[in-house]
């Protein structure tokens, strides 16, 4: 099976504050994982070394087979962070724009879009059923609707895996559940590795096949758990939450 991601003996603090202590991990072609774990066990942490936002104390990380330091394929890799939903609002740019900026890195907004380039930022707008709103300023959508449209901001360069960051925060639930069933249908149909950081067991028991558990400086891999042990796994960390969790299904 073909790694797309592969953590190894990885330690990280930020100055002396000991974060993360030695964890291995790896993630496969086609996998959809979850990472759990209470407030604070580096959850965020995590994702920030494997995109090198972060330098390891010690260990590698190696994203489609290379070491992150020499990689270079970053449009490979996408990132939908735990602020998204907090974007600055009055950015003046309309969606299809929004897209088609990361077709361009280096020059951003203010080039012309080409019309085979705006053919791919219809077909990923399509993809996450946003195409009604192209025209449309991403300050002015709702924050389910701007979440769908970094999603396909990050389509649009093909990526092989997409790190997502407690997503839904700020959701309500039934755009939840669309919005998870659009990340199983990339995860299905686009063969994208999925890495996403949430406290849903719902999402976790029914889409995942891989439980990432964070916690007291350790990762533990579960590999295809059942839904008996995801359930503990969760209580455990959650404790008396649970319930809170649970309720919303
Ligand atoms: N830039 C920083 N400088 C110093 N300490 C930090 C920094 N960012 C995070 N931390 C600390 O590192 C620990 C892990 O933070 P992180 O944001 O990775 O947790 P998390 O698991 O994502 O939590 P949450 O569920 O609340 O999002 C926390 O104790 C946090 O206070
Ligand atoms: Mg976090």
């Amino acid at each position: 099976m073909n790694k797309i991601l592969e953590v190894n003996n990885l330690t990280f603090a930020y100055d002396k504050n000991l974060i993360l202590d030695n964890i291995s991990f790896e993630i496969n072609e086609g996998d959809f994982a979850g990472i759990v774990g209470p407030n604070g066990s580096g959850k965020s942490t995590l994702i920030k070394l494997i995109l090198g936002l972060l330098k390891p104390v010690k260990g590698t990380i190696k994203l489609l087979g290379k070491d992150i330091n020499s990689f270079n394929e970053w449009s490979k890799i996408g990132y939908i962070s735990q602020k998204a939903a907090s974007f600055n609002t009055s950015f003046p740019a309309t969606v299809e724009e929004t897209i088609a900026a990361n077709l361009y890195p280096q020059i951003g907004l203010f080039k012309r879009i080409k019309k085979e380039d705006m053919k791919k930022v219809h077909d990923v707008l399509k993809v996450v059923g946003m195409e009604d709103y192209s025209k449309q300023l991403i300050g002015n959508l709702s924050g389910g609707q701007q979440q769908k449209v970094f999603i396909a901001r990050t389509l649009v360069s093909s990526p092989k895996i997409m790190f997502l960051d407690e997503p839904t925060v700020g959701i309500d639930n039934k755009s939840q559940e669309n919005f998870y069933e659009l990340i199983y249908k990339l995860n299905t149909s686009m063969n994208i590795s999925i890495v996403m950081i949430s406290h849903d067991i719902g999402v976790m028991t029914e889409k995942a096949n891989k439980v990432l558990c964070m916690g007291n400086k350790k990762l533990i891999m579960h590999t295809n758990p059942s839904n008996t042990k995801i359930t503990e796994i969760l209580s455990e960390i959650y404790g008396d939450k649970m319930h809170l969790l649970l309720h919303h299904h």
